[in-house]
C-alpha cells in the first residue's frame, strides 16, 4: 500500500488530494448508508450505486488515461497531452473502434499456406505522418517478413525487415532490418515494391523497381505463412502519430504474386 502511495504521488503530485476525497468519501458512505437504505430500500440502494458504477464508468473512459507498464518517463508523454485531447481521441477513434469504424485497410490471401513468394506490388504511397503501408509474409510475430514504406519519412524511405527484428533487450538484430532511401520520392510515381521470401534458401530479398536493395539470411521465416498488403498506424513512435483529421493513401496499380504453395 505503500508503495502503492508513494508511486502514484511519484506520477501525480495530485495523488494525496484524490486520496483524501476517496477516505473522505468512504467516510460519508458509511454514515449515510443507513439513511439511503431506510428511504430508497435495498433494491433502490443498490439500483443507486450500480447508477453510480455507470457514471464513474463514463469519466474514466474518457478522462483516465491507460498506464499499464509504461515507464514514469513515458508517463510524462501521456500526461503531457492535454485531457481534451485524450476525451476526443477516446469518443474518435476508441469507441468508433469498437463500433466498427475502420482505422486501417487490409487485403490478403485468403489461405495461410504460402511456403515463399516473389511479391511484386505496384504502388504509391502519400499523405501526412503517422500511417505505414506494408507488403508482407505473416505468420507470427517471429515469422514474419516486410516491406513497410512510412508517411512521417516523406516517403523517400523503405524499411525492410524479418520480425524480430529487436532482441529480448531491445538491440536492433543486425541484418534483420533495413533502412533505404529511395532516389525519388513515390509520392506520384508509381514503384515496383518487391519481396522475395525464399524460405528454401533461407534468403530475403528487397526490390524497388527491380534493383536489389537489400538481402539478408538473418531471422528469414521458416513456417508456412499469409500475405497481406495494408495500410496502418497505432500512434506508436515507430509508426508516427497521425493528427485528428489527417489522412494518408496507399493506391494500388497492380499485384503479382509468384508463390509455393503447400
Ligand atoms: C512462431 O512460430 C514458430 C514456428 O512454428 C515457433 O517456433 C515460434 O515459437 C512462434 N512464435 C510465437 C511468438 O508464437
Ligand atoms: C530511417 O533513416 C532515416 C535517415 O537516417 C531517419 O530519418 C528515419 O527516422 C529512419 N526511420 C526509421 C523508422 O528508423
Amino acid at each position: 500500500m505503500a508503495l502503492f502511495l508513494m508511486a502514484s504521488a511519484i506520477a501525480f503530485p495530485g495523488a494525496s488530494v484524490a486520496i483524501a476525497i476517496n477516505l473522505l468519501f468512504a467516510g460519508l458512505l458509511t454514515i449515510l448508508l443507513p439513511a439511503i437504505n431506510t428511504s430508497l430500500k435495498t433494491p433502490g440502494t443498490l439500483g443507486f450505486f450500480s447508477g453510480l458504477n455507470v457514471v464513474a464508468f463514463t469519466l474514466i473512459y474518457f478522462l483516465v488515461e491507460e498506464t499499464k507498464q509504461l515507464t514514469l518517463e513515458e508517463l510524462d508523454l501521456v500526461y503531457d497531452n492535454p485531457k481534451s485531447m485524450f476525451a476526443g481521441y477516446q469518443l474518435k477513434y476508441n469507441m468508433l473502434y469498437y463500433l466498427k469504424s475502420q482505422l486501417g485497410g487490409e487485403i490478403f490471401y485468403h489461405e495461410a499456406d504460402v511456403d515463399g513468394i516473389s511479391l511484386r506490388v505496384s504502388a504509391r504511397v502519400s499523405g501526412g505522418p503517422g500511417a505505414v503501408a506494408g507488403f508482407f509474409t505473416y505468420n507470427n510475430d517471429t515469422q514474419e517478413s516486410d516491406v513497410e514504406i512510412l508517411t512521417r519519412d516523406g516517403n523517400t524511405r523503405l524499411h525492410f525487415s524479418n520480425q524480430p527484428t529487436a532482441d529480448a533487450r531491445d538491440y536492433q538484430i543486425p541484418g534483420a532490418t533495413f533502412n533505404e532511401s529511395l532516389p525519388y520520392k513515390p509520392t506520384h510515381d508509381w514503384t515496383v515494391y518487391r519481396l522475395d521470401w525464399l524460405p528454401h534458401d533461407n534468403t530475403n530479398v528487397w526490390y524497388a523497381d527491380g534493383k536489389v536493395l537489400s538481402s539478408t539470411q538473418v531471422s528469414v521465416p521458416s513456417v508456412l505463412s499469409t500475405v497481406f498488403i495494408n495500410m496502418w498506424g497505432n500512434g506508436d513512435p515507430w509508426s508516427g502519430h497521425m493528427a485528428v483529421d489527417d489522412k494518408a493513401r496507399l493506391d494500388i496499380q497492380w499485384i503479382e504474386m509468384a508463390l509455393t504453395l503447400r
